[in-house]
């Protein structure tokens, strides 16, 4: 949430802060704005709406110079305003700095600043904490050199909450400072340059030399030279990684949308998930992150399985699949209850989290938590380097990619592949047998190309959401391993086509919800040909017989369904563990193409950015 770009160095700052910009528009695209020192001092400019906008107006108001910050945001405090954008400035106008995260004491922080007759000129709690810095600064004498650094760590000491800044002042056109604690921040190397920013995709153009800064990190940026210190003890060191390309640049390419990309993307992200992670002699899979040796996977008594979104979603189809073919009780939860729940834990439980991007913040606080509790709790994260992968005991990376779209497609994917390979690994430590692995490591093998088959529906399902796109409620309905499915469907489509959608397992229709169907509210029925067939099927004739339309989501060949059901999709037949790996395709593209025959901003959809880096 908010992206942050700085610069310092040789080259002219401005069109590098706005490329920077435009590529972390996915975590924020309220407003944005950019300071740059030059030979008239400290200038900004802030504009309400896409970057684009700030753009036209850079082209007509250029900020020449060579050192500048820069943000985009997704707005916490006070709507999205020209006079709320970042960066924000101090009482003496010379300092500005950009913020990701929330500042929760600003309010009484403000309340003493008006007193003292200081004048604001947004709502932010960012502003409050650039007036925080700018007294702290003329508290600190000139004479000393780090003058900027020790008043933004007095600062940071007087602060609640959380954030990643960059802070300049005018007085010293050749530094810049940073912090972070909660919201990410990267510093990043190149040739007689620096860069500070939220996410290494903004600067991978430019350099693949970073440091990935850690909570309570400060970083300051002079003539060349960086230094990393910490705002709470004497500091532990840092490590220099070189970023790999394919994990960071996303370009669209040909695709109208990130979003339809990433779709497509689905039989080479799904094969990146299980490439070299299975035993074929074995009938097992090699996951070596994990860190764990087989008999501490063999004491394991229960599995705890924390995310938020779409993440939570694919843990529920771990949890189907884990207690399947391993039989080891799991549970899942948001990771926004479990941080702040104390509930009881077997001393064997596992944890994991899992978070594409990791770096959602109720995420993050759930690993800490369960750390904390002295817990072994493994990530299952995309970004290489993110806050969760580098906090975690171990874990498996996705190798999806980078996921820009707001709506997650190939990180679910991902994610339930991954959690095919633990149940496969932990079922086969247990009472799956040989014959059954290699069955399920055949089914494996055959998903990426059944995933392409299914892609090939694209334009067909495009005709079924235009006759269903109007409709203002919808209801998607599955059991066991679809019951998730169903959630992550109906997901996708309230958060990018802003229709209503409802999900629930199947047979749960008839103690409530059945009241909402009539002609009026569709509903997206998954119903492949599984052990719950049948059942799933007088759930979808209780539909029918209350005149409420059907699209369902079937397997191959099943022709009795298209007499009941309005419109069919079908998928390739696989094993029941493996199908929600197929079903969710036609909803994605669904939703997809629902929300773009609306005209919706299937990228940016209202109210929503990438990565949830706030509480
Ligand atoms: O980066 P994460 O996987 O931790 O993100 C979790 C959710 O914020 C995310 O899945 C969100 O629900 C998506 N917008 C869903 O499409």
């Amino acid at each position: 949430m908010c992206g942050i770009v700085a610069y310092l160095g040789e080259r002219e700052a401005q069109p590098i802060l706005l490329e920077g910009l435009f590529r972390l528009e996915y975590r924020g695209y309220d407003s944005s704005g950019m300071a740059i020192i030059n030979g008239k001092g400290l200038q900004s400019l802030k504009k309400k709406g896409r970057i684009q906008f700030l753009e036209e107006a850079l082209q007509s108001a250029p900020l020449p110079g060579k050192i500048g910050i820069s943000h985009t945001r997704w707005a916490t405090h006070g709507g999205p305003s020209d006079e709320n954008a970042h960066p924000h400035r101090d009482q003496s106008g010379k300092l500005a700095l950009v913020h990701n995260g929330v500042i929760e004491n600003y309010h009484s922080l403000r309340t003493r600043f008006l007193a003292q007759g200081h004048t604001f000129i947004s709502e932010t709690d960012t502003e409050v904490l650039a007036h925080l810095v700018g007294e702290h600064y003329q508290q600190i004498p000139s004479s000393d050199l780090n003058r900027l650094e020790n008043a933004l760590k007095a600062a940071l000491k007087e602060v609640n909450g959380t954030y990643g800044v960059a802070v300049i002042h005018e007085d010293h056109p050749n530094l810049f400072v940073g912090a972070r604690r909660g919201s990410p921040l990267v510093l990043a190397i190149g040739e007689k340059e620096h860069f500070l920013t939220s996410d290494v995709s903004a600067i991978i153009s430019h350099t693949q030399k970073v440091v990935y800064l850690n909570d309570y990190d400060v970083v300051s940026v002079q003539n060349g030279q960086f230094s990393i210190s910490s705002l709470t003890k004497p500091h532990a060191g840092y490590e220099i990684t070189e970023v790999d390309l394919a994990d960071a640049k996303a370009e669209m390419g040909a695709f109208p949308h990130f979003m339809l990309k990433e779709i497509f993307e689905q039989p080479q992200s799904i094969l990146n998930a299980f490439r070299g992670r299975l035993d074929t002699e074995e009938y097992a899979a090699k996951l070596g992150g994990l860190n764990m040796t087989p008999q501490e996977l063999l004491e394991i008594h229960r599995i705890k399985i924390l995310g938020c979104g779409t993440a939570l979603h694919s843990a529920m189809v771990g949890e189907y699949l884990i207690e399947s073919l391993a039989q080891i009780p799991v549970e899942t939860d948001f990771a926004s209850e479990f941080r702040y729940r104390n509930c009881p834990m077997d001393r064997r439980t596992l944890v994991f989290v899992v978070s594409q991007s990791g770096e959602t913040a109720d995420t993050l606080a759930a690993l800490r938590e369960a750390r904390r509790k002295g817990f072994r709790a493994l990530g299952i994260c995309n970004r290489v380097g993110s806050t969760i992968a580098r906090e975690s005991d171990g874990g498996v990376y996705m190798h999806a990619g980078p996921e820009i779209g707001v709506a997650a497609t190939k990180s679910f994917t991902s994610q339930v592949m991954i959690f095919t390979l633990l149940a496969l690994n932990l079922g086969r430590m247990r009472f799956l047998s040989a014959s059954q692995g290699k069955e399920i490591i055949q089914a494996i093998e055959k998903i990426p190309s059944q995933v392409e088959q299914i892609l090939k529906l694209s334009d067909s399902i495009k005709l079924i959401a235009d006759k269903y796109k109007n409709y203002r409620s919808m209801l998607f309905l599955g059991r066991q391993y679809q019951k998730a499915v169903a959630m992550e469907g109906a997901l996708k489509m309230k958060e990018i086509s802003y229709i209503h959608a409802e999900a629930y397992p199947s047979a749960e229709l008839k103690h409530g919800v059945i009241a909402l169907i009539d002609e009026e509210t569709p509903t997206v029925f998954l119903c492949p040909k599984d052990s719950v067939y049948e059942k799933n099927m007088s759930n979808l004739q209780e539909v029918k017989a209350r005149k409420g339309k059907v699209i369902a989501i079937a397997t191959e060949g099943d022709l009795e369904i298209a007499k009941f059901a309005d419109d069919v999709i079908y998928v390739p037949a696989t094993l029941e563990p493996l199908m929600p790996l197929l079903t969710v395709i036609p909803l994605q593209l669904l939703s997809y193409h629902t929300a773009v025959l609306l005209g919706r901003d299937v990228d940016k959809p209202r109210n929503l950015a990438k990565s949830v880096t706030v509480e």
